[in-house]
């Protein structure tokens, strides 16, 4: 099997009731996303914040539903099939923007990385200790005799995240989900995260969708990438390609945001945009064209992903060079 995961045109759109009740305003979070991550391969999905990053990962672990659309984990199609939730939720881990929101502060650092067994049920309790410490030594939280009793508060920032990676492949995953991992920890200790992710996955060759609006950690870590704008990829491929040659205007801007950070400078626009959104009819048309400095009469109409080289696809009517 070449590919873990296989999504295919998956949608979910929110709904809001206006004041009236009458007045519904739609947010199409994921309108139509498509794409692939291959064994031992690390696809980074990137996009500012707000654009449906976490609402696509949350709908590939199933803790949301979504409208429609079709995931495939490790050959079998999970959506609508019961019985094959346990192995997505087996098989694929999350590990979360803020380890604080994934590991319980009451509970010390071997309960924590335990829980997944226990509640997969695999092990008896010295099995489970002893996945436990070798997961622990696997994040180099070392000596394990040591941390293993530390509740959360007596770690550093850095050392937190640790924790929920081991937690994550304590169960043996075959695609971890890692959500912004680094973007709540100190700059100084980011680089020890990412090398560790890189590390986990040459040994045990496990697939990782990494979740990111920050485009340099991106290229430390991906092979492939997809840009998402506003529950849309607009551009995909090689993650080398596509940041040195980005033929997306979306994705020059997000490059220009890291070389130029003006942090207002995307989201000022974004922002001002989602408050002014007036239902269905700011999704005619290419969504970026309000933003976009080479916008022509035909983005009015709504571009589609269309193959460019061998492995990569934009959705732009102008693909700059
Ligand atoms: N359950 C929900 N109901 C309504 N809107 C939601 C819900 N979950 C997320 N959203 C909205 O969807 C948009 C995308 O959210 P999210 O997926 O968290 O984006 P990202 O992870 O890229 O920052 C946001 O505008 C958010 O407010
Ligand atoms: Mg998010």
């Amino acid at each position: 099997m070449e590919e873990i995961l296989v999504v295919k045109n998956l949608k979910k759109y929110f709904v809001k009731k206006g004041l009236t009740g009458a007045d519904k305003e739609i947010t199409r979070i994921a309108d139509g996303i498509s794409f692939s991550i291959k064994n031992a391969e690390t696809f980074v999905l990137a996009g500012e914040s707000g654009s449906g990053k976490t609402t696509i990962a949350r709908m590939i672990l199933r803790a949301l539903e979504p409208d429609s659309g079709t995931i495939i984990f490790d050959g079998q199609e999970i959506t609508n099939q019961e019985d094959h939730l346990k192995k997505i939720r087996l098989g694929c881990q999350m590990v979360h923007q803020d380890p604080y929101a994934s590991i319980n502060p009451r509970m010390t650092v071997l309960d924590i990385v335990k829980e997944p067994l226990e509640i997969h049920r695999i092990g008896n309790k010295e099995e489970r200790n002893r996945l436990a410490s070798h997961a622990l030594s696997q994040v180099k939280l070392e000596p394990v005799d040591d941390i293993i009793s530390k509740y959360p508060h007596m770690l550093s920032g850095g050392q937190r995240q640790r924790v929920a990676i081991a937690r994550a492949i304590v169960t043996n995953p075959k695609l971890v989900i890692a959500d912004e991992p680094v973007s709540m920890l100190d700059v100084s200790v980011r680089i020890g995260i990412l090398e560790l992710i890189k590390e986990l996955q040459e040994i045990h060759g496990i697939s990782f969708l990494y979740i990111t609006h920050d485009l340099s950690t991106a290229s430390y870590i991906g092979h492939m990438i997809a840009i998402l704008y506003r529950g849309k990829i607009v551009e995909t491929g090689p993650i080398n390609e596509v940041l040195s040659s980005p033929r997306h205007p979306y994705t020059q801007a997000l490059l220009d945001s890291i070389s130029n950070p003006d942090p207002d400078n995307l989201h000022r626009d974004h922002k001002i945009r989602i408050n002014e959104s007036s239902g269905i009819n700011e999704y005619q048309g290419c969504r970026f064209r309000a933003r976009c400095p080479y916008a022509i009469e035909k983005c009015k109409q709504e571009p589609e992903l269309e193959k460019i080289s061998e492995k990569r696809q934009v959705a732009c009517f102008v693909k700059i060079n």
